[in-house]
């Protein structure tokens, strides 16, 4: 058995003491189905030949790794950059959307169901339900829709229903809550598509399978093997499908949370969702809000392999302010005339934070995953910068 392979959850979809599949009666049924398609799906060439196909000629892939000369230069170190805001619609997240979606019309669905933060999940959703000829339902908080009112705009046009959610904090935690509701009531023609790894088992698993594309892309495209691997950290999808594709090598790997949704950082094993994991709550257990000017990564918990990665060692986990990311995201448009998302900039800031500390010594080698572009975040930044 590779690494890799060792790296999928048994039965149970445990990862170490994290994961599991914690849901109300009436989706324990859909939750067993869609682990047995994914298993038969996955097991079959067809299926991947058709994702493959998917992949390259609607999305875009294989994306470019581009070297960042003049940061490289700046910082001391080697930097490479995996674009996957070059994807088709704008982030990772269509990666995961065809997996699904393909495996949607193979399950009989007509509908897609999904909750999203920074619309990028629901966008790519609206896509690949057009593409199918599926129904979409997306479920976005209030304050989220305000914030990346762009790509609001773009599911609608692509012919999904936006559903705003006005509980709690109107973010991603709200939104992934409401979705699930939704999912119960329509579970017989609808596949819950949902956007990170994170979610009861088979999904953590199921969308980090199909986001190791960007990991294993990155590895066969560098020409140096990078010392440390570096993606910024929500629920984690991103991250995880890059440090599959380096879980065998000697990288170091680095994920990069923002300060105000630490549940790596700051958080205590909880469950929330249908898994468990480490999550920011209280002393009673309470889910606290999340809080960070990147809708993408303002949620309170993170995928449990991830809590798994970092319990084992295997992966380290570090936090970056507003303020940070927001630099970084400048410094990285001026310097290589690339504008990322909010979320990629948390990783970027990383790196310049680091570069020529012990931390990351001069000399290294860098591989960092841009997980998406940042036109969705203009008018976030004009009201930070005005
Ligand atoms: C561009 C981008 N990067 C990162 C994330 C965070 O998600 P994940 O941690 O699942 O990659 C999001 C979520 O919306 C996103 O839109």
């Amino acid at each position: 058995m590779t690494v890799l392979e060792s790296m999928a959850p048994p039965t149970g979809g445990r990862f170490g003491d994290f994961g599991g599949r914690y849901v109300p009666e009436s989706l324990v049924p859909a939750c067993a189905a869609l682990e047995t398609a994914f298993r038969e799906a996955w097991a079959d060439a067809t299926f991947h030949e058709r994702l493959a196909e998917l992949r390259s000629v609607y999305a875009g892939r294989p994306t470019a790794l581009t070297p960042a000369t003049t940061l490289s230069a700046d910082l001391g170190i080697t930097l490479m950059l995996k674009r996957e805001d070059l994807a088709h619609t704008g982030s990772h997240k269509i990666n995961n959307v065809l997996g699904q979606a393909l495996l949607a019309q193979r399950m009989g669905k007509t509908r897609l169901i999904a909750e999203t933060g920074a619309g990028q999940h629901g966008v790519a959703t609206a896509t690949a339900a057009a593409l199918f000829g599926m129904r979409a339902t997306i479920y976005m908080g209030e304050r989220d829709m305000a914030r990346q009112r762009l790509n609001v705009f773009r599911m609608e046009l692509l012919g999904a229903e936006v559903i705003p959610v006005t509980a709690g904090s109107r973010t991603l935690k709200d939104a992934t809550n409401e979705a699930m509701r939704g999912w119960v009531a329509a579970v017989e023609e609808a596949h819950f598509c949902l956007g990170s790894t994170a979610g009861p088992h088979p999904y953590p698993w199921l969308v980090r399978q199909f986001q190791r594309v960007i990991g294993e892309e990155a590895r066969a495209q560098a020409a140096v093997q990078p010392d440390v691997v570096v993606a910024c950290v929500g629920g984690g999808s991103n991250a995880a499908g890059t440090f599959a594709g380096f879980a065998d090598t000697r990288a170091r790997l680095v994920g990069v949370e923002a300060a105000g949704g630490a549940a790596m950082t700051h958080g205590r094993p909880g469950i929330v969702h249908g898994y468990r994991s480490m999550l920011l709550q209280d002393d009673q257990g309470q889910i606290l809000e999340a809080e960070s000017i990147s809708a993408g990564l303002d949620y309170p918990g993170i995928g449990p392999e991830h809590a798994h990665l970092g319990a084992t060692g295997r992966a380290e986990y570090a936090t970056v302010t507003d303020d940070e990311a927001v630099a970084a995201l400048g410094r990285l448009a001026r310097a290589e005339g690339i504008i990322c998302a909010l979320e990629s900039a948390h990783a970027v800031a990383w790196v310049l934070r680091a570069a020529g500390t012990p931390e990351l010594p001069a000399g290294s080698t860098v591989l960092l995953t841009l997980s998406g572009r940042g036109d969705k975040d203009m008018a976030t930044l004009a009201g930070v910068t005005e």
